[in-house]
């Protein structure tokens, strides 16, 4: 295992746990102290390894999960079981279970110590990293939440043996996402592979997981609230959402979808030339790039996005793969864009 801590604005310190194993957990919180909370599918993959831990069983698995109606069940087991600031609250599973119990463990009695074991790909390389958690609202994304580190995050890859297709499709949408604003050189060497590749090799596995674990820590460390550079994360995110919330589709597939049409908007709008090889990649790792989408329920979306302030709302674009940039655009240019 290689424990490496990161310090936070808010003047936390995040103990990030790579190349470990779940039986190492109990060297970092304590077993009497400690409550796990999942979903059902990941609870019914791995029953026996929670045998010895007091465990909350989640359902129904995925984005429902993320309800005010999970919040009130969730927080009103842990007063059964009394639990207080001191207990351990540990979230296993992928975003939704990270985002979820993230949010409890910010609220319950003002904050109590909370980790995370990201189990898919999409939850390693990104929703458990750098803070923000939350529930949707009426289905709107994210509308209420809070941002507040967790005290540890262990990554034991061995959970992604049993992770389906699908969910590998969804976690390379967001290692696209942070190569297309950050770092070309990644967007090189994800060209030169597939996932069946990376699946293969599992060493270059968990350095991409490692890298892109670095490459968020690095914006969020620097801009934990989201005043600025932060936004460049949301890539993709703001059509991405819409058509999450709208055609039901999987958080992966959705900003897949986000991406290529943002690259189309900057295309035609600020001057980017390279949509053709952002597209390609997006194909390259089976993801959706177009979507017969309801134009007017996207619009009706944009006005609950949290990147709004009045009638414009922080957009991102791509200057060049690798490299991107914040722009305030007018909610109205962008729905005539679409
Ligand atoms: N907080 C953040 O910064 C942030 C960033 C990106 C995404 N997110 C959120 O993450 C969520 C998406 O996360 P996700 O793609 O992990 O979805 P998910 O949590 O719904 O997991 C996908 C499916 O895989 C199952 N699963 C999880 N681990 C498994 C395993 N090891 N083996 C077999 N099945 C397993 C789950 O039960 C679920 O059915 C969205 O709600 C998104 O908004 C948050």
């Amino acid at each position: 295992m290689i424990q490496k801590t990161f310090k936070f604005s808010s003047f936390t310190t995040v103990q990030y746990c790579f190349d470990a194993a779940f039986n190492d957990f109990k060297k970092i919180t304590p077993l009497k102290n400690t409550i796990i909370v999942t979903d059902e599918n990941v609870y019914a993959f791995y029953k026996k390894k929670l045998s010895q831990w007091e465990t909350i069983v989640l359902k129904p698995a995925g984005e429902k999960l993320k309800t005010q109606h999970i919040v009130d069940e969730l927080i009103q087991q842990l007063v059964n079981k009394k639990a207080d600031k001191t207990t351990c609250l540990v979230a296993l599973g992928g975003g939704t279970v990270t985002d979820l119990v993230g949010y409890v463990a910010s609220i319950y009695m003002r904050g109590m110590r909370v980790g995370f074991v990201p189990t898919t790909l999409l939850a390693m390389v990104d929703a458990a990293v750098g803070g923000k958690n939350g529930i949707n609202l009426d289905g709107y994304k994210n509308s209420i939440g809070t941002t507040h580190q967790p005290n540890f995050v262990l990554y034991d890859y061995h959970f992604l043996k049993a992770l389906p297709h699908s969910a590998w499709i969804d976690g390379f949408a967001e290692i696209i996402k942070h190569a297309c604003i950050k770092d070309a050189t990644m967007f090189q060497l994800l060209s030169k592979h597939t996932i069946a590749s990376f699946q293969k090799d599992k060493k270059k596995l968990a350095t991409l997981i490692q890298n892109n674990v670095l490459l968020k820590l690095r914006i969020t460390q620097k801009d934990e609230l989201e005043k600025n550079n932060r936004y460049l994360l949301n890539f993709g995110h703001t059509i991405g959402h819409a058509i999450e919330r709208v055609h039901k589709i999987s958080h992966g597939q959705a900003v897949a979808v986000g991406m290529a049409i943002d690259c189309q908007i900057a295309e035609k709008y600020v001057g980017f030339t390279q949509t053709e090889k952002v597209i390609s990649l997006l194909q390259q790792y089976e993801l959706p790039i177009e979507l017969k989408y309801d134009k007017k329920a996207l619009a009706n979306n944009f006005q609950m996005d949290k990147k709004k302030i009045q009638n414009t709302i922080q957009y991102i674009f791509l200057e060049k793969i690798g490299k991107a940039y914040i722009k305030t655009i007018r909610i109205a240019d962008l729905i005539k864009w679409l």
